[in-house]
């Protein structure tokens, strides 16, 4: 199962594991964008708001429908607002649903069908490096994703005993249609991380690899490994780093 299927990362992790033989879910608030990649890789395409926990029901009935369960849930649909503390309270929310509260609804309807099974279940949840770190020009997406990684860690530290593997694939940037609009914007952020992003497809390879093992953190961009380290070690330094990088993107007119 892969949310947000119908394009950037989740259209990725849905090839790569289809070629690797896995029957996938393909499973997008876009119905047409989700067919699209359903009928390239022959997948199952089904239309679902991961914000709406009516959808997240459903989407994991018809898999217990059509496929007979579930053995790895990709819960990778994300959303990006531009903003500061000036953001909508109905962005800040939408953004809360679809970062944070879609990895409730997943886990409050797959684990009393997956828990204590025998056979391990995996739960992918793509949260960013924002969720280590932070992101300079989106203060709503900065939040939620550290709320998506505590909340896997909160799972892995509660459930790991009983058979589920939860892993955090936390890359920068990578080049999907988020990174491409906010580049589109002008926003400085996402100028910068367009500069080292990755292509989806390299991040699928690299999630592919860590589901075959059970670290926590996949790293795409090895250096963010650095970065949470200095954040946890010397906050004031690195808090201090990041505002030079603003101030920088302010005196560049941005
Ligand atoms: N692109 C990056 O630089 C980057 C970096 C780190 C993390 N991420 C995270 O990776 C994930 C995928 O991002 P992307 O870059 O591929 O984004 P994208 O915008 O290119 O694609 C996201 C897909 O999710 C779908 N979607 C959006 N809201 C949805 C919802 N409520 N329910 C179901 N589907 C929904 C969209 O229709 C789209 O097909 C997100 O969680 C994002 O936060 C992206």
């Amino acid at each position: 199962m892969v949310t947000g299927a119908g394009g950037g990362i989740g259209a990725a992790l849905a090839r790569r594991f289809a070629a690797d033989g896995a029957e996938v879910i393909v499973s997008d608030l876009d119905p047409v964008a989700a067919e699209a990649i359903a009928s390239e890789i022959g997948g199952l395409a089904v239309a679902a708001d991961a914000a709406s926990e009516d959808d997240t029901r459903r989407l994991i009935d018809t898999a217990w429908a059509e496929l007979g369960g579930i053995d790895l849930f990709c819960s990778n649909a994300g959303v990006l607002t531009a903003g500061d503390e000036n953001t909508p309270d109905a962005a800040w929310l939408r953004d809360f649903s679809v970062n944070v509260m879609s990895h409730v609804y997943v886990t409050r309807h797959l684990l009393p069908r997956w828990l204590d099974q025998g056979s391990p279940k995996r739960l992918l949840v793509t949260v960013s490096a924002a969720g280590l770190l932070s992101l300079l020009g989106s203060a709503s997406y900065a939040v939620t994703k550290h709320g998506a990684l505590a909340y896997a860690e909160w799972l892995r530290a509660t459930y790991a005993h009983r058979g589920l593997i939860v892993q955090a694939l936390c890359p920068q940037g990578v080049r999907t249609d988020m990174l491409m609009r906010g580049n589109e914007r002008g926003s400085a952020s996402a100028t910068l991380l367009a500069e080292g992003a990755l292509e989806p497809a390299e991040v699928a390879e690299i999630a592919a690899k860590a589901v075959e093992g059970e670290s926590f953190l996949i790293l795409p961009h090895p250096e963010v490994a650095g970065y949470y380290q200095l954040r946890a070690s010397d906050t004031d330094r690195w808090l201090a780093g990041m505002n030079k990088i603003q101030r920088a993107f302010e005196d560049g007119g941005r």
